[in-house]
C-alpha cells in the first residue's frame, strides 16, 4: 500500500474507533441519567450512585457506610437535614481556648480543614489575653426583608396605599409574629422605596425585623409572603391604585445585614507589643498599620485580607450550626459598600497606642435551625455558656479580628510561610502515610526549616530508604 493510502486507513480505522468511544460515552451518559431519584431508598440511592460513578462499587459502598454515624437516630437526623444523603462529610472540630472578650474567658469552637487556623486563633487570643483581650460591641442588630415588585401607576397613590394598609400590613403577620413579640422581637416598621432609577417600574416594600436570637430566615420570609397577599389585594381595590398593574416577583430576605453590626477591638500601649521575641515595637505597629492599609485601598489584597478574616469567621459560624454563605455574603457586600472592595478591619497607631479594630454584619442565631438538631452545635453552644445571639457576634468578630492579626503579624515578620507550612507538613506525612515515629522524627529534623513539599518527600524517602518516586524530580 503506497505511504498516503496507509495513512488515510489509519486515520479511518482511528475514526472507527473514535465513533465507538462516542458511542460508549453517549451510552454511559444514558445511563448517568435517572428520574426520580429522591424518592429511592438512601440505600438504593447509594447502590445506584457507587454503581454507575465508582469502578468498584463495594468499595464505594462500604467507604460511604464508615462514615455513618454508630447511633442510629444520630444518623437518621443528618440523614434528614438535606436530601439525597448518601454519608457525613467529616470536618475537623478544634477549639481555640483563652480568648478574653468583654472579660470573659472563652473556648472558641471552630470547624475547619484549613491546617493553621486554629493555632493561630489560639496563639493570638493568648497574645491578647494578657493585654486586656477583645472589646466586642453589638452596634444594632435589625434585619431587612422585601418584596420586590413592579407598579405601572400612579407612584403617589402607591405611596398613599402603602402609608393606609400600615396596620393591615402588620395585621397579617400576626400570627407568625406573636411569638418573637413574646420575646422582645417581631417586625419594626415596614416602608416603600421607588427604585424606579435602577429598573423600570420597580418598587419595593422594605421591611426591618428584629429576630433576637434566631437568625430569622424563615420568620423573615413567612412574614414577607402574608404581606404580599395585603400588598396585591388592596392595590387592586384602592381607586387610586387599581388602574395601574402591580405584580409581586418575589419577597425574601436580605442577607445583606448592615443594621446588623458588631465591632470588636483590641488595644494596647505600643510598648506592650513586645511578646518577648525582641521585635521592635515601633517598626511592627508602622508595618503591621501599613499592611491594613494596603488591604484597605487596594482590592487584590483585600480580598486575600478578608479571606483569611473569614478563616476565623467562618470556622465559628459552622461549629454553631450557623449559615457560613450567609455571613460570607454579608460581609463582602459590607466591605464593598463604598464602590470598592476593602478591608473589614482597620488599624491606628496614635499617642504611644496600638488599636486594631474589625466591624462587620453578623446575623447569626443560637436558637432554632441546627441549634437543636446537630449533637456537636449543642456541644460548641454549650461550651461557649449557651450564649444568646449577640455575644455570640461578638465572639465571631473576636475570632475574625485574631485571625487577622496572626496572619498580618506573621506576613509583617517572618513570612506567611513558616507557620503555614509547618502544619502543612502534618498533612504532607500523612499523604505518605508515615507512621507515628516517622512523623515525630521528621517534623523535629523541620522545626528550624520551610517543609517544602519536595524536601519532606526527599526527606522522608530517605528516612525509610527507598527511592524518590519519579514524580518529585531532583531536588534542587
Ligand atoms: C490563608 O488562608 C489566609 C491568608 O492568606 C490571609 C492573609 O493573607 O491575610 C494568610
Amino acid at each position: 500500500m503506497p505511504p498516503g493510502q496507509e495513512c488515510g486507513a489509519l486515520l479511518n480505522l482511528w475514526g472507527d474507533k473514535r465513533l465507538l468511544l462516542y458511542q460508549f460515552l453517549n451510552m454511559k451518559r444514558s445511563n448517568l441519567q435517572i428520574r426520580g431519584f429522591s424518592k429511592l431508598s438512601k440505600a438504593a440511592k447509594i447502590t445506584w450512585l457507587t454503581e454507575q460513578h465508582l469502578s468498584d462499587p463495594a468499595r464505594g459502598q462500604e467507604l460511604l457506610a464508615s462514615y455513618n454515624h454508630a447511633d442510629e437516630a444520630v444518623q437518621k437526623r443528618h440523614d434528614e437535614f438535606i436530601e439525597n444523603t448518601v454519608a457525613n462529610y467529616f470536618l475537623p472540630l478544634g477549639v481555640a481556648p483563652n480568648f478574653l472578650i468583654n472579660n470573659q474567658v472563652y473556648t472558641v469552637p471552630m470547624a475547619i480543614e484549613e491546617s493553621s487556623v486554629v493555632a493561630a486563633a489560639a496563639k493570638s487570643a493568648q497574645f491578647w489575653m494578657d493585654r486586656g483581650g477583645f472589646h466586642s460591641t453589638v452596634i444594632s442588630s435589625t434585619k431587612i426583608g422585601h418584596i420586590h415588585f413592579t407598579f405601572t401607576g400612579d407612584s403617589e397613590a402607591l405611596n398613599r396605599l402603602v402609608a393606609r394598609i400600615q396596620p393591615e400590613l402588620f395585621a397579617a403577620t400576626d400570627s407568625i409574629t406573636a411569638n418573637m413579640r413574646a420575646r422582645g422581637g417581631g417586625m419594626l416598621s415596614v416602608e416603600l422605596k421607588d427604585r424606579r432609577e435602577a429598573m423600570d417600574d420597580y418598587f419595593q416594600l422594605e421591611v426591618r425585623f428584629e429576630t433576637r436570637d434566631s437568625m430569622g430566615a424563615n420568620f423573615i420570609n413567612s412574614c414577607l409572603e402574608e404581606m404580599a397577599k395585603v400588598l396585591r389585594l388592596e392595590a387592586a381595590t384602592d381607586a387610586g391604585t387599581a388602574s395601574g398593574d402591580l405584580e409581586v416577583v418575589m419577597c425574601i430576605l436580605s442577607n445583606y445585614t448592615p443594621e446588623c453590626l458588631v465591632r470588636s477591638e483590641v488595644r494596647c500601649a505600643l510598648d506592650d507589643l513586645d511578646d518577648g521575641s525582641g521585635v521592635d515595637v515601633q517598626e511592627f505597629a508602622r508595618k503591621f498599620q501599613r499592611a491594613v492599609r494596603i488591604a484597605e485601598v487596594e482590592p487584590y489584597r483585600a480580598a486575600t485580607h478578608n479571606k483569611g478574616i473569614m478563616n476565623g469567621i467562618d470556622a465559628v459560624v459552622l461549629a454553631t450550626g450557623n449559615d457560613f454563605r450567609a455571613v460570607e455574603a454579608a460581609c463582602h457586600t459590607y466591605a464593598s459598600r463604598d464602590g470598592q472592595y476593602r478591608s473589614l478591619t482597620h488599624c491606628s497607631v496614635a499617642d504611644g497606642e496600638f488599636r486594631f479594630w474589625i466591624e462587620i454584619p453578623l446575623s447569626l442565631g443560637t436558637v432554632g435551625g441546627l441549634t437543636k438538631l446537630h449533637p456537636l452545635v449543642q456541644l460548641a453552644l454549650e461550651m461557649l455558656g449557651n450564649p444568646g445571639a449577640h455575644e455570640l457576634m461578638g465572639i465571631v468578630a473576636a475570632s475574625g479580628l485574631a485571625q487577622n492579626f496572626a496572619a498580618l503579624r506573621a506576613l509583617t515578620t517572618t513570612g506567611i510561610q513558616k507557620g503555614h507550612m509547618k502544619m502543612h507538613l502534618l498533612n504532607i506525612l500523612n499523604q505518605l502515610e508515615a507512621t507515628d515515629a516517622e512523623k515525630a522524627q521528621l517534623t523535629s529534623f523541620f522545626a528550624d526549616k520551610v517543609p517544602h513539599h519536595a524536601d519532606v518527600v526527599h526527606a522522608f524517602c530517605a528516612l525509610r530508604g527507598i527511592p524518590v518516586p519519579a514524580a518529585e524530580g531532583v531536588r534542587s
